[in-house]
This record gives structure tokens, C-alpha cells and sequence, in this order.
């Protein structure tokens, strides 16, 4: 039950954590399907199981344009509006639908600023049930190289098992 839902009981080791917080979550989400809550929650139980987590949020394929991602659900401080595909992290891991790991963002060329204390981070692409590109998960930490294969692997689980084919 998400009310339940405490950081301090959660795993230390970083595998682990990712494997118990995607249980938890598959659990929250149970017989949901508005797309708007799902993202809601992954972003809200993944920034309180992870205190390196600065923003953590979506950016969703806006189906008007069909080539740019607008923000969705974010937990963090305020988040740019609307990004073209190709520009900044988000915008790359969109148009290569990717997972890009970013150590250090001032050595990243075109990397979108919204917060200037964010110095690393992570984008998962997100995929539909029917394998299209429906969305990103940003998430990003202002300590340099906060993000890792390990992060890669857990948060692409848990957008695989949420948003994914059943
Ligand atoms: N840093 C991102 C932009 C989004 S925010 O940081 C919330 C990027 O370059 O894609």
C-alpha cells in the first residue's frame, strides 16, 4: 500500500532496492491504467526511495507533435515545459530511444539546464504496450557520476514492468 510506503525499510544495496521498489510499485499500481497516475507514482516512490534523487519525473511524446516531449509528472524543482527531440539528454534518449547516462552535464553538448544544480544524469526511454515510444524518465542528481549500469538496469525494469507490455 502506497501509505506504507517507507524509504527506511527498503533494501541498502543498490540492486536490490531497485528489484523491492519495483514490487512495491507494480503492487501501488495494481488494476490502474490512467497513464497520468502511473507516472505520478513511479515518480513520487522513486524519489522517496532514493535521496540522490534531485528531479525525477517524465517527459511524455506529445502525440500533437509527434517529435517533442512535454513534461508530465516530475517530483523536483520546476522542470523546462517542452523539449525537441535530438535536443538535451532527454531529447537524445527520445530520438535514439536510448538509455543515456550523462556523468558530468556541463561535458554534455546541448544539455537543457532547467536546474543548474543538477551536474548528472540519467534517461530511460519509455515504450507502450505496443512498443512505441510513449515517454522519458528523466532522473537527475547534483552529484557528478551519480548514475551507473546498476541505475540503467533497475530503472528500465521498472518503466518495462509499469508501462510495457503486460
Ligand atoms: N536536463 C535535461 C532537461 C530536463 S531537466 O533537467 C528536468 C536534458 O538536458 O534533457
Amino acid at each position: 500500500m502506497a501509505e506504507t510506503f517507507s524509504e527506511t525499510r527498503l533494501p541498502a544495496a543498490k540492486t536490490e532496492r531497485y528489484r523491492a521498489v519495483a514490487e512495491e510499485i507494480v503492487a501501488v499500481l495494481e488494476g490502474e491504467p490512467n497513464l497520468t497516475a502511473r507516472m505520478a507514482t513511479v515518480a513520487s516512490m522513486l524519489a522517496q526511495a532514493f535521496d540522490r534523487f534531485f528531479w525525477c519525473g517524465f517527459y511524455a511524446v506529445d502525440p500533437a507533435k509527434g517529435d517533442e516531449l512535454v513534461v508530465g509528472p516530475y517530483q523536483g524543482t520546476l522542470g523546462c515545459l517542452r523539449i525537441a527531440f535530438g535536443r538535451g539528454v532527454c531529447g537524445a534518449a527520445a530520438a535514439e530511444r536510448r538509455t543515456v547516462i550523462v556523468p558530468d552535464v556541463e561535458a554534455f553538448p546541448g544539455h537543457i539546464a532547467c536546474d543548474a544544480r543538477s551536474r548528472s544524469e540519467i534517461v530511460v526511454p519509455v515504450f507502450g504496450p505496443d512498443g512505441g515510444l510513449i515517454a522519458v524518465l528523466d532522473v537527475d542528481a547534483v552529484e557528478v557520476a551519480a548514475f551507473d549500469e546498476t541505475d540503467a538496469a533497475g530503472l528500465e525494469a521498472i518503466v518495462r514492468a509499469t508501462f510495457g507490455r503486460a
